[in-house]
């Protein structure tokens, strides 16, 4: 929930002045950690007032008349807004984090408001993900505790490399030097490890205002700057602009047959007309041939521009793709190394599949090894089978198709993802990429004793997979069961992998997207592979319209008897039959994606098998195929007698 309340209706020229001066300034994101006892909420309300109070004598100034109907203070909120936050919203993260708002004479701020005991984590690192700078409080009565420990490590994780140790209720230990200067010390003995550009201790009391917006003369014998000083001047880091080019593609823009262009934000570094830039999975570069904003044309763009692409050859880009800098390139893997923040009272656990979501990408993803757990006192690798709420640990990660990304260090943008529960939704973790793996060069098969051979030995068969293919309705399925039956009452083991049924299983997760369906198709090849390895034939009957993937399933078998069986049934014919209603939806517009009628459906040039349904029984059909098998089996007899294997 936003804290605003927008009203424009009273805006006046001097208004419109103002805000453009407010546009010119420079932003500071922000976010305060610590426990709830140590002033978190008062030190937001003093910074609010406070700087509320400048900015309103700076507005008296303007002798606006909308101030009488207390808008204004408003206006300015919003603003802010529009500089900062849509990218948050963009994302769909689930915000339980107020974003509050304030400005003084020199710079403007968003803080991050982060309630919450239970999962002051996950709001936390909503809030730092973007965040420049964290204030870290600490109660000037307890020193660092476990807690501050805690979201330091968590901030510093999320690639926060400026923090003020606000060592709180100065007031309470009476303004004394000693206790303060002994917390500073322990604070940077700790911090050492943490990779932070700046540690800036100040002594203040919320409560009372000393040393917040001012310095105050009860801590006099303190040279340092007040707290609102030190968040003005201190260096707002510029890495995303400096970073190599990253554009995630939001949406293909065409309006017409004329143009085309590639709208999304520039995630880090600039872009200028005619650059070349490359589209990062297919490694297919063009140049930049405009750059379209909502003000018109521009020459150049920088991280943070909203812009849309246009660029001098038609190259293939699809949403979820990102161009990038030809000279500079991210990474492109399935297989990555990550930190990983958990934020979910149901623990990580490896093995199990979850949605990841980067700037580009959303894919099934898994963890494969939790490498370690990091403990927050000593930082100290232990080892772990799962993660708790609010541990931080070290993984490998597997996803369903390779994702672009960078190192979290080279980029907080396209280095860093979210792990989302695919039953609940909710974000349950946040990771930084450190590096791709290579590991698929590394793995070695296993021998084992007891091989295919001798399992299929043991059966008396020849381990076989029959591949059916054909339209949604076709009857693969009715065919397939058949078959079965005959092979299954002549003493053959069997087994039938089903699209409806697998679907409701493993595949679950996937929809009928291309991409889905490619990742049906492989997930379902190797348990039919696995299945033949244990000497079964395997009746195998899905859709499968991409030659590519059918092929893929083919190549995959190796050595195992691969059937292509063409299960021949035209469009019309399908969508007359129409047994589950899905023609009818399609046809209509109400289901997407339907194979034949907006998805492909691409017809097997060379099956070893053909069935045209048409005015045939499913029985002649299975008889077809159990002649082809007769055939096989003397063509073979004819091969073993000449001497074959
Ligand atoms: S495949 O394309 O990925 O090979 P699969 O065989 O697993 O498809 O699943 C196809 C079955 O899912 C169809 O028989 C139908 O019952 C159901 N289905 C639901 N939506 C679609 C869709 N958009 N396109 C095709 N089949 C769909």
């Amino acid at each position: 929930m936003l804290p605003l309340k927008v009203d424009l209706t009273h805006e006046a020229e001097s208004v419109r002045e103002y805000l453009e001066s407010q546009k010119q300034k420079s932003l500071l994101r922000f976010l305060t950690c610590g426990s709830v006892d140590d002033g978190k909420s008062t030190l937001i309300g003093r910074l609010l007032s406070d700087t509320r109070q400048i900015y309103e004598d700076q507005l008296a100034a303007l002798e606006h008349d909308s101030r009488k109907h207390g808008t204004t203070g408003d206006d300015v909120d919003f603003a802010l807004l529009v500089d900062g936050l849509e990218a948050e919203r963009e994302q769909g993260i689930t915000i339980d984090v107020a974003y509050r708002f304030f400005s003084t004479p020199k710079r403007k701020f968003i803080v991050a408001d982060t309630p919450g005991h239970e999962q002051y984590t996950r709001n936390m690192a909503t809030g730092a993900s973007t965040a420049d700078l964290a204030i870290v409080l600490v109660d000037a009565r307890q020193g660092v505790v476990r807690q501050t420990r805690r979201h330091s490590i968590i901030a510093s994780l999320l690639g926060i490399r400026h923090v003020l140790v606000a060592v709180n209720k100065i007031d309470l230990v009476g303004f004394n030097e000693e206790v303060f200067k002994k917390i500073a010390a322990d604070y940077a003995e700790f911090a050492k490890e943490l990779n932070f550009r700046s540690v800036v201790p100040i002594p203040i009391s919320a409560r009372f205002g000393d040393n917040v917006t001012s310095l105050s003369g009860r801590l006099a014998w303190y040279s340092g700057p007040s707290l609102i000083e030190h968040l003005e001047t201190v260096a707002v880091d510029d890495a995303a602009r400096e970073a190599p080019f990253r554009f995630p593609v939001q949406y293909v823009n065409r309006p017409n047959l004329d143009f085309r262009g590639y709208a999304g934000t520039i995630a880090s570094g600039s872009i200028a007309k005619g650059d070349q830039v490359i589209v990062a999975k297919s490694g297919k570069s063009a140049r930049v041939k405009r750059l379209v904003s909502f003000d018109g044309d521009l020459e150049a763009a920088t991280s943070g521009q909203a812009v849309t692409i246009v660029l001098d050859s038609e190259i293939e880009i699809s949403r979820g793709n990102m161009l990038v800098s030809a000279v500079a390139r991210p990474q492109v893997a399935d297989q990555f190394a990550a930190k990983i923040v958990w934020f979910d009272e149901n623990a990580m656990k490896p093995g199990r599949s979850y949605l990841l979501r980067t700037e580009t990408d959303q894919v099934g993803a898994t963890i494969t090894d939790l490498k370690y757990r990091l403990d927050i006192n000593s930082f100290a690798q232990e080892a772990a089978k799962s993660l708790e709420m609010n541990e931080v640990g070290f993984c490998n990660v597997s996803t369903q198709s390779p994702i672009v990304f960078d190192s979290f260090e080279d980029n907080r943008t396209t280095g860093a993802f979210i792990l989302i529960d695919r039953l609940t939704n909710a974000t349950v973790g946040a990771g930084m990429i450190v590096h791709a793996l290579r590991r698929a060069d590394n793995i070695h098969w296993q021998s084992l004793d007891v091989g295919r051979q001798a399992r299929a030995l043991a059966k008396n068969q020849r381990p076989t997979v029959f591949w059916f293919t054909g339209l949604s309705g076709s009857g693969k399925s009715t065919i397939a069961n058949l078959l079965e039956k005959k092979l299954h009452a002549s003493g053959r083991h069997t087994y039938i992998l089903d699209g409806d049924n697998v679907r409701h299983g493993l595949n679950r997760d996937l929809g009928f997207t291309d991409a889905d369906r490619v990742e049906n198709i492989r997930r379902v090849a190797e348990v039919a592979k696995l299945m033949a390895d244990a000497g079964l034939i395997v009746i195998v009957s899905f859709i499968s319209p991409f030659r590519a993937e059918r092929e893929m399933a083919r190549a995959l078998m190796e050595t195992v008897e691969f059937v292509e069986v063409f299960v021949d049934t035209p469009f019309e014919e399908c969508a007359k039959r129409d047994t589950k209603g899905l023609y009818a939806r399609a046809l209509k517009g109400e289901l997407k994606n339907f194979t034949g009628v907006d998805s492909p459906y691409e017809a097997p040039e060379n099956p070893e098998i053909h069935l045209n349904t048409v005015g045939n029984a499913p029985e002649e059909m299975v008889e077809l195929i159990e002649t082809w098998l007769r055939e096989r089996e003397s063509a073979q007899e004819q091969y073993d007698e000449g001497g074959g294997i």
